[in-house]
């Protein structure tokens, strides 16, 4: 049973406020978990509670999160059964009573379940990939990688129009083995950059930010970079792609590529990443379309569906209502999965299930701001996700994630997924 829960503020990757939790258990049992956070928000996700107090982190603070958890939360537990995962999580979601939490915050709701889940399988002698399993009774699994290597959008400061700019392994045996292969091609993207005279110095997620004018032209250079470290372009090495739509989205309707001056209907989006798909490598595209452009959504995916991967990220926000939505629609055929949208461990793992069932890919996803936790690498492989999206292996906030899937994967001897996770994509040419 839950003894205490203890919450404090700390920092994440981009040197902003984010909660932290302890939990403790009557055995002694100790967990203790950290929340990611986004930039490029999808509107339907869980709300992350900030301060809004100006003199402090900008008003970006979250000490009344933490307020929530030292005080109604802790009490409200006290004495609860920990390995009741989804009984606390819908505890968890009733206290705070509104449909996103924004009452106590999604930021501190969270923190509190992933801290009583680590404690639970200290508890019970488990890893934490064993706990997630259980829970939802899933086979691990290694997930596939997709690591960024080029950045733009908001995590780089608007650099380039397009979000991400991914490498994916299409050959590796091991995750152990496709982690290397990242590697080179990471760094052979800075030996690119440096020698094109573009700069190298880390965009939010550690990949490069060389403010490059297309996408068609960012797709040659992550095609250069692929070639450069030795590696070949769709058969070692797939491309995957987060537009992030929703942030290039008009109010007046259609799409404004700001970099490359230049405006486009729902229907040009569609024309212009077919074309990508005709002339490059890419295997997964990500919210290629805006949240709320359903009708798109489903033109999109009758168009190119057949041939990758496409991911609703900011289209479902771990939303289980949205993803349902999307189903019905034929929009997309794989959801981006990230607990801090939804809210819960559960509420997380519930969605992860509803996408199977549906026969869409299921890809855990880091935020572009992170701290040392990787509850995320143990959640990908504990729910048999199959996916797994991380930054670049650049900073320790994101090395920590890649680290924590080495480790699983020496500790559980668990498959590695590899290309079978992917939707769409046909395989080698
Ligand atoms: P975010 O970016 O964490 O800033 O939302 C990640 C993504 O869009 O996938
Ligand atoms: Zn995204």
């Amino acid at each position: 049973a839950i003894t205490t829960l203890h919450a404090r503020q700390i920092l994440d990757s981009r040197g902003r406020p984010t909660v932290e939790v302890d939990a403790w258990l009557d055995c002694g049992a100790f967990g203790r978990a950290s929340v990611p956070s986004g930039a490029s928000t999808g509107s339907a996700e869980a709300h992350e509670l900030r301060d809004g107090d100006a003199s402090r982190y900008d008003g970006l603070g979250v000490l009344k999160a933490v307020a929530n958890v030292n005080g109604e939360l802790a009490a409200a537990l006290r004495g609860a059964d920990a390995l009741e995962q989804r009984g606390l999580d819908e505890r968890l979601a009733a206290i705070d009573g509104t449909p996103q939490l924004a009452r106590l915050g999604a930021n501190a709701v969270l923190a509190v379940s992933l801290a009583v889940c680590r404690a639970a399988a200290a508890a019970r002698g488990q890893q934490l990939y064993q706990r997630v399993a259980q829970l939802c009774g899933a086979t691990p699994v290694l997930p596939l990688p997709m690591t960024n290597i080029l950045s733009g959008g908001l995590h780089a400061g608007r650099g380039m129009d397009v979000q991400d700019f991914l490498a994916m392994p299409l050959r590796a045996a091991t995750f152990g083995e496709a982690l290397h292969l990242l590697s080179r091609v990471r760094n052979a993207a800075s030996q690119v950059a440096q020698q094109r005279g573009l700069t190298t110095l880390l965009a939010d997620e550690g990949g490069l930010s060389p403010g490059l004018e297309s996408g068609a032209a960012a797709l040659a250079m992550m095609t250069e970079a692929i070639e450069r470290a030795g590696l070949r372009p769709g058969e070692d090495i797939g491309i995957a792609i987060d537009v992030a739509a929703s942030t290039l989205c008009e109010t007046t309707g259609g799409y404004r590529f700001a970099r490359e001056g230049v405006h486009r209907s729902s229907e040009q989006v569609t024309n212009l990443l077919a074309s990508w798909v005709r002339d490059f490598p890419v295997v997964s595209i990500e919210d290629g379309l805006d949240e709320e452009d359903w009708s798109g959504w489903s033109v999109l995916t009758q168009a190119l569906g057949g041939k990758v991967q496409l991911v609703g990220d900011d289209l479902f926000a771990t939303n289980p209502q949205r993803l349902a939505r999307g189903v019905g629609a034929g929009a997309a055929n794989g959801v981006l999965v990230k607990a801090n949208q939804n809210g819960t461990v559960s509420g997380t793992l519930h969605v992860i299930a509803q996408a199977r069932a549906a026969g869409y890919a299921t890809i855990v996803s880091a935020r572009s701001g992170e701290t040392e936790d990787a509850f995320m690498s143990d959640l990908a492989v504990g729910s048999a996700a199959g996916q797994i999206k991380i930054g670049s292996l650049r900073t320790s906030s994101t090395v920590a994630k890649y680290n924590q899937l080495l480790r699983i994967e020496e500790h559980s001897g668990a498959a590695y997924a590899g290309t079978a996770a992917l939707r769409g994509w046909r395989g080698h040419a």
